[in-house]
């Protein structure tokens, strides 16, 4: 059985929907009572016909929340508060319907809302007909989720109530019991807690005419993988993405933009942060006087494209001032004396880091899954051995983290 030390005095809001394995909640409510955690639950109509409020009220010796234009609930508990004094929210059994509901942001009732109005994290169970799970609609629906950051444990295999095979079956309590003790394990390494983070990752690509553009090699592996392993931390993280061909890294708020100049606006509409991470490879120059026509050949030979600087966004975002981020780090891609133009680069771009990397052809850095980097700061050059970009960033977001504890007890 797994560690479950890590329940005692927690609070979980369980949200229980209407399935036939609502009943199993019961025992859920139970077992995580008997670990110390204070269990308040919201149920839903549907759910309301699958166990009673009364044995549902008794278990978690709470009133039971169900609905959200009673006057007694919101008045005693209005549904922001409801989910503000929790430390997880767990919807066991999701059903189809109420996976949906939560896909599409919708708030008609209690449970729904609580679940939209949310900053914590939120576990679900799912259970339903196998069909019905593997719908394709439910399918995108719970990936939608899960790239938002919704946690899941189960479906199991197994026999339904309807006499089907397959998965659907709601997880039992105890590996529920087993995820949630896993999910507050991980919240106990949360330094960045609190703490805000903007993070660029990508190629900007710059028009030439409305049907093509200028871009780069950049896969935007390790800006995206930053992006996580800072969220997995605890920091709140908009990440400013050009196009990739990566999924929307879990727990992140992802902005996607195109050209430089839309990179640094969403840049400024994240401020204040406490953290920036330049990781993107902008493009240095667009195409000045771009027309809203395509560029045909005219038998005059090739256009001459004009070419005009992009705004620096590190730079920007380096600028001393009230709104400047505490920790502004860059990255400096360079094919050859790495270390000299990289330190160079922290002074002319005014940042605190430099993650200097070598993308020389022979290197397969660029699009590539490992990095070689060099972190560059005023107190010296730390040069870390070739690891996967994901290790590159887990390591980058654990050093951004001791600097914030250093420099809070420093304060
Ligand atoms: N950068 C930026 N905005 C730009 C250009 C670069 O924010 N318009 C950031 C990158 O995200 C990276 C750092 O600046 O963090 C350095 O990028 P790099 O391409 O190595 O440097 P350049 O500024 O392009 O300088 P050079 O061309 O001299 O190497």
């Amino acid at each position: 059985m797994a560690d479950h030390a890590s329940l005692a005095g927690k609070r979980v809001l369980l949200v229980i929907a209407g399935g036939i394995a609502a009943y199993k909640s019961l025992e859920l409510i139970r077992r995580l009572r008997e670990r110390g955690v204070t269990v308040r639950a919201v149920l839903t109509e549907a759910g309301a016909r699958f166990v009673t409020p009364l044995s549902v009220q008794a278990l978690t010796e709470d009133t039971v929340y169900r609905d959200l234009w009673s006057l007694t609930d919101e008045s005693e508990m209005g549904h922001i508060r409801l989910s503000r004094e929790a430390d997880l929210l767990v919807v066991a059994p999701a059903t189809a319907n109420l996976l949906a509901r939560m896909a599409a942001g919708m708030a008609d009732d209690l449970a729904a809302t609580v679940l939209l109005a949310t900053d914590k994290p939120v576990l679900v169970a799912p259970a339903m007909n196998v069909r019905m799970w593997q719908h394709a609609a439910t399918q995108a629906n719970m990936a939608l989720l899960e790239s938002r950051g919704v946690l899941r444990v189960g479906p199991n295999d197994g026999v339904m109530a309807c006499n089907e095979f397959g998965p659907g079956r709601m997880a039992e309590p105890m590996e529920i019991v087993d995820a949630i003790a896993g999910i507050f394990a991980q919240d106990a390494h949360r330094p960045l807690a609190g703490r805000r983070a903007i993070v660029t990752s990508g190629p900007t690509h710059e028009p030439i005419d409305p049907v093509r553009y200028i871009a780069n090699r950049s896969s935007g592996k390790q800006g995206h993988a930053i992006a996580a392993a800072l969220a997995k931390l605890g920091a709140a993280v908009t990440l400013v993405s050009g196009p990739t061909r990566l999924p929307d890294p879990a727990g992140c708020s992802v902005v996607h933009i195109e050209t430089a100049r839309e990179m640094l606006a969403a840049c400024e509409a994240a401020l204040p942060a406490d953290i920036a991470v330049c990781a993107a490879a902008v493009a240095d120059w667009r195409v000045d006087g771009v027309g809203d026509r395509k560029l045909k050949k005219d038998g005059g030979g090739p256009p001459a494209l004009a070419l005009t600087e992009n705004p620096d966004i590190l730079a920007t975002l380096s600028r001393p001032g009230d709104r400047r981020p505490a920790l502004v780090v860059g990255f400096a891609a360079e094919t050859g004396d790495v270390l000299a133009y990289a330190t160079a680069k922290r002074a002319r771009k005014g940042c605190d880091w430099i993650v200097a990397n070598d993308v020389s052809p022979g290197t397969g850095t660029f699009g590539g899954g490992d990095n070689t980097v060099h972190l560059i700061r005023a107190d010296g050059v730390e040069s870390w051995p070739t690891m996967a970009k994901d290790a590159v960033a887990a390591r980058l977001a654990e050093a951004v983290a001791e600097h914030f504890i250093k420099d809070f007890k420093a304060k």
